[in-house]
């Protein structure tokens, strides 16, 4: 009989599944996995947007164009105007923030899918004073003026020519970002 369930015979835990547990393989052409452990993060792993904005990438996808990153703010801290031409997630790790677009404000545990096609201006709500987001970005940033025409944008590869820059010169190396590439 066969089963993908494990028998218990001795406590399991990660990276020890017991003797008699067979281990299927990833595929030989799938892309290595990545695990990042943020808690030792010190504060040259945090590249400054704007003022009262930083960004932490955690993984960067060139086949995609898409990347994921932690985006963290303080009062007064803003994401000028921009569009987004394919699908936006984040999940709120602290603080409280939204969009002057809509009303909804996003506290700790809240979760936003933002659809292709969605214009919005990221700001920081003033009563909390600070937030941290994970975002997934499946596409570039736009950035557009007030009649929605695009007057810059990012992408995943400007994002990485960025980060290369910021850590090459704070010491960290380019290898930081280079192996959060996939
Ligand atoms: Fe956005």
């Amino acid at each position: 009989m066969s089963s993908n369930v494990v028998p218990m015979t001795e406590e399991l835990a990660p990276g020890k599944p017991g003797k008699n547990f067979v281990r299927v393989p990833l595929p030989m052409d799938a892309a290595p996995e990545l695990v990042i452990d943020t808690s030792g993060d010190d504060e040259r792993m945090w590249m400054q947007l704007s003022d009262n904005v930083w960004i932490r990438p955690l993984m960067l996808n060139v086949v995609q164009g898409s990347w994921v990153n932690i985006l963290k703010a303080k009062a007064g801290g803003i994401v000028s105007r921009h569009r987004h031409p394919a699908m936006v997630t984040g999940y709120t790790l602290d603080g409280a923030w939204g969009y002057l677009e809509h009303d909804w404000v996003a506290t700790k545990g809240t979760f936003i899918f933002e659809p292709a096609g969605e214009t919005h201006t990221l700001v920081v709500d003033p009563k909390v004073g600070h937030m941290t987001t994970l975002f997934h970005n499946m596409g570039p940033l736009l950035y557009v003026d007030e009649n929605g025409k695009q007057t810059g944008y990012e992408d995943v590869f400007t994002r990485i020519e960025k980060f290369r820059a910021y850590y090459r010169q704070n010491g960290l190396g380019e290898g930081f970002i280079e192996q959060l590439i996939r």
